[in-house]
């Protein structure tokens, strides 16, 4: 599989490229939390921006934000980000306890304290892949506030460009039993290649019952919307320039992919859940959500 130094960088923690991002959805939770009509509560979140260099001077609450809810960065994007989080806790949360799987994998988990914050069944592993950097930084933080998982944790510090399949079975993960996977935030910084063969693994190593939820973005929306107020005030208030860290190659099908190998799937919009929940970002002008897909999918039983 391909090369070693990060897209942008070569940094390997949350100090900067692709980790720093990691740290940008650990503030919005952190935001998110403190909503008096909060959709997700992640109290450790506002912890790895308090921690972090990188971070320093970022809002972890909405009143540290001069123009509040009007900041496309830390107001509408951080809702999406709380949205995110809110929906794929319910999907992991649905998926372990009525599909009955006992093995998480949080792929790109960066700084997602879900196996601290969730109320998982017994015997649940939650594996959680990520860069060393990413891993070590949080594993810092998380043991500074003595926090108890509810559920065993497994990190695997790998990088998901590299072969990792290894790395999870190693650390436990067995094929043989259901499990549910999370790729949230992640694919559109992997290559096209990186982002098919995690997909290709996911399947081969999901027996029937297991469950795969991703996030991706339309090509058009990359390439049609990068002067998104999304985009541009998150380079211009943190410096973290998002079409600059996504990968420039054409997407895989991935929900398609994964319709022929035998999975159900569904597609959403956020503004579907948006539209459920009453609250969370809704449909703008040139606009860099437009293009986000949510995918939920299953294999079914033999
Ligand atoms: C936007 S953050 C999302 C983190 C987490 N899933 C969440 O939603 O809070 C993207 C994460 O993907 C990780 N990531 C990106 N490329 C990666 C790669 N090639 N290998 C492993 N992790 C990667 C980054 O380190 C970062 O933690």
């Amino acid at each position: 599989m391909a090369g070693t130094a990060h897209r942008n960088t070569g940094v390997e923690g949350v100090e900067g490229g692709v980790g720093l991002t990691a740290l940008m959805v650990a503030a919005a939770r952190a935001i998110e939390t403190h909503r008096h009509d909060s959709l997700a509560r992640d109290v450790y979140a506002e912890h790895f921006v308090l921690a972090a260099p990188a971070s320093a001077g970022w809002p972890v609450r909405m009143h540290q934000v001069p123009d509040g809810d009007a900041n496309p960065l830390w107001g509408r994007f951080a809702r999406y980000f709380g949205l995110r989080t809110r929906v794929l806790d319910d999907f992991l949360l649905q998926s372990v306890h009525s599909g009955g799987a006992r093995q998480v994998v949080l792929l790109g988990a960066g700084l997602d304290s879900r196996a601290f914050r969730l109320d998982w069944p017994c015997g649940c592993v939650i594996f959680e892949v990520d860069r060393e950097g990413v891993l070590a930084f949080k594993h810092k933080v998380l043991g500074g506030l003595s926090a108890t998982p509810k559920a065993a944790r497994v990190p695997i510090p790998i990088d998901l460009r590299a072969d990792w399949v290894a790395a999870l079975t190693d650390a436990g993960f067995d094929a043989a039993a259901p499990s549910v996977w999370l790729a949230e935030g992640l694919l559109f910084y992997l290559p096209g290649a990186a982002e098919t063969y995690l997909i290709d693994t996911v399947d081969r190593l999901s027996t029937g019952g297991s469950a795969l939820a991703f996030e991706v973005k339309l090509d058009k929306d990359l390439l049609e919307f990068s002067d998104s107020p999304l985009y541009t005030s998150t380079k211009h208030q943190i410096g973290i320039d998002l079409l600059n860290l996504f990968d420039g190659e054409p997407r895989p099908d991935s929900a398609g992919d994964l319709a022929g190998k035998g999975w159900s799937t569904s597609v959403h919009t956020p503004f579907d859940f948006t539209r459920r929940h009453g609250r969370g970002p809704l449909p703008e002008q040139r606009d860099a959500l437009a293009g986000n897909r949510w995918v939920f999918a299953n294999k079914p039983r033999p």
